[in-house]
C-alpha cells in the first residue's frame, strides 16, 4: 500500500500526519507527504511526473485554494488549483485503479435551502472559491464516469478547525486584544475537526489490514452532528477558554450578533450551510461492518459526535501545546 498525502501544511494535511502517527502503521504500508514546496499543483506536469514515479494506490488531497475572498481576483489560479489539478488526480487514479480522497465545500451551495443540504442538492456557488471547487467536484465524477477502473469520495466539508489559521483562532486573538466584538448570527453551518474528518474519511477508505475498502463513489458530506451559527459559536469558544483559566478581555456578554449584511465581505457565502450526513453514516456503518473493525482498533467514540464536544477538544489542545 503506497499512500499520497497532498497539502501536508494545511489544516487537514496536518490532521492526516497526526493521525498517521498516531496509529501503528504495518511494514509494507508507506506514506508520502507532500506540500507545495515539493509538488506545486498549478504545474500539472510536476505532479503527473510524481504520480508516475510513486504511484500511489491512495491519494488523500487536502490541497486547495482555500482563499475565499481573494479569489474573487485570483480566478485563475483558483481553477488550476481546485479544479485542474483534481481532475489530473483522477484521471491517475483510473488509469492505475487507484483510490482518491478529495475535498470539497459548503461553498458549492448558495444557502437559499431552508433545510439540510443532500448529496445531491443542485450546486449553486456564489463566488469563484465556490465556483471552482465546484468545477473539481464535476471533473472527478466525469473522468470516473469514463470508466469502472479505481473510486472516489469527495467529501464535502464545512468550517474547518484545526492546526492553522481559522475562524476559532481569530475570534480568540480578538478576545484578547478588544473588549467587544461583533459575531454573524445568520449564518448557519457545521464546524468540522480537521482531526476528526481525516479519521471519518479513513474509516471509509481501509479496513482493517490496511487494505482498500470498496465503496460507492461519489459525494458525501462530512461534518459532525449538530448545527450552529458563527454567534454561538465565537460564544463557545470564549466561554470554554475563560473556563479553562484564559484571561480574555472580550466577555460572552460582550460578543455582539449582527446580520451577514452588516459585515460585507468581497465573496459572498451561503447563509445555510448545513449538510445532511446520513449517506456517509450508511456507507461507514456498511465499510466498518465488512470486516470485524477499521484500521482503527482503538477508536471506540460515536462516528458523529456532536460538534460542540470536538471544539471543546480542540481548545484543550490548543491549552496544552500553549496556543491559548
Ligand atoms: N478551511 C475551511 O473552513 C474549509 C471549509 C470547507 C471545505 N474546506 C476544504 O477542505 C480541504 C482542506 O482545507 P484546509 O482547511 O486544510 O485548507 P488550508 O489549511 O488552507 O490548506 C490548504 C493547503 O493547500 C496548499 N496549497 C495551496 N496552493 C497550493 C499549490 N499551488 N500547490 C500545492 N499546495 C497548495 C496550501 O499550501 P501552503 O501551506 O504552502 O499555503 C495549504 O497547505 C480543502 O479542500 C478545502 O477546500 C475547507
Amino acid at each position: 500500500m503506497n499512500i499520497l498525502v497532498l497539502g501536508k501544511d494545511g489544516q487537514l494535511g496536518k490532521a492526516y500526519q497526526g493521525l498517521f502517527q498516531s496509529l501503528l502503521v504495518p511494514a509494507g504500508v508507506q506514506i508520502q507527504y507532500l506540500g507545495r514546496a515539493q509538488c506545486d499543483l498549478t504545474r500539472p506536469e510536476v505532479l503527473l511526473e510524481i504520480l508516475e514515479q510513486s504511484k500511489p494506490n491512495l491519494i488523500i488531497n487536502t490541497a486547495a485554494y482555500t482563499a475565499v475572498d481573494k479569489a474573487e481576483t485570483e480566478e485563475d489560479l483558483a481553477y488550476a488549483i481546485n479544479a485542474t489539478a483534481p481532475e489530473q488526480m483522477a484521471i491517475y487514479a483510473v488509469k492505475h485503479g487507484a483510490t482518491l480522497l478529495h475535498y470539497s465545500t459548503d461553498y458549492v451551495f448558495d444557502g437559499s435551502k431552508s433545510g439540510f443540504y443532500v448529496e445531491d442538492d443542485a450546486r449553486n456557488p456564489l463566488g469563484v472559491y465556490g465556483k471552482s471547487k465546484a468545477a473539481g467536484e464535476v471533473a472527478i465524477e466525469k473522468v470516473f464516469t469514463q470508466s469502472s477502473s479505481g473510486q472516489f469520495a469527495i467529501f464535502r466539508t464545512s468550517w474547518v478547525y484545526g492546526e492553522g489559521g481559522n475562524f476559532i483562532r481569530t475570534i480568540l486573538r480578538l478576545a484578547k486584544e478588544r473588549g467587544e466584538l461583533r459575531v454573524i448570527q445568520d449564518q448557519y453551518g457545521v464546524p468540522t475537526s480537521a482531526n476528526w474528518l481525516a479519521k471519518t474519511s479513513l474509516d471509509l477508505a481501509l479496513d482493517s489490514q490496511w487494505q482498500l475498502h470498496q465503496f460507492a463513489s461519489g459525494i458525501y458530506h462530512a461534518v459532525p452532528s449538530g448545527e450552529t451559527s458563527w454567534h454561538h459559536l465565537a460564544c463557545l469558544a470564549v466561554q470554554e477558554v475563560q473556563k479553562l483559566g484564559i484571561p480574555l478581555k472580550a466577555q460572552v456578554a460582550s460578543i455582539k450578533p449582527i446580520l451577514a449584511v452588516e459585515y460585507p465581505l468581497p465573496a459572498p457565502r451561503p447563509m445555510n450551510s448545513r449538510m445532511d450526513t446520513a449517506k456517509l453514516r450508511a456507507a461507514l456503518g456498511q465499510s466498518l461492518s465488512k470486516t470485524s473493525n477499521s484500521y482503527n482498533d482503538s477508536r471506540n467514540e460515536p462516528i458523529f459526535p456532536e460538534w460542540d464536544g470536538l471544539v471543546k477538544e480542540y481548545l484543550s489542545q490548543l491549552q496544552q501545546q500553549n496556543l491559548l
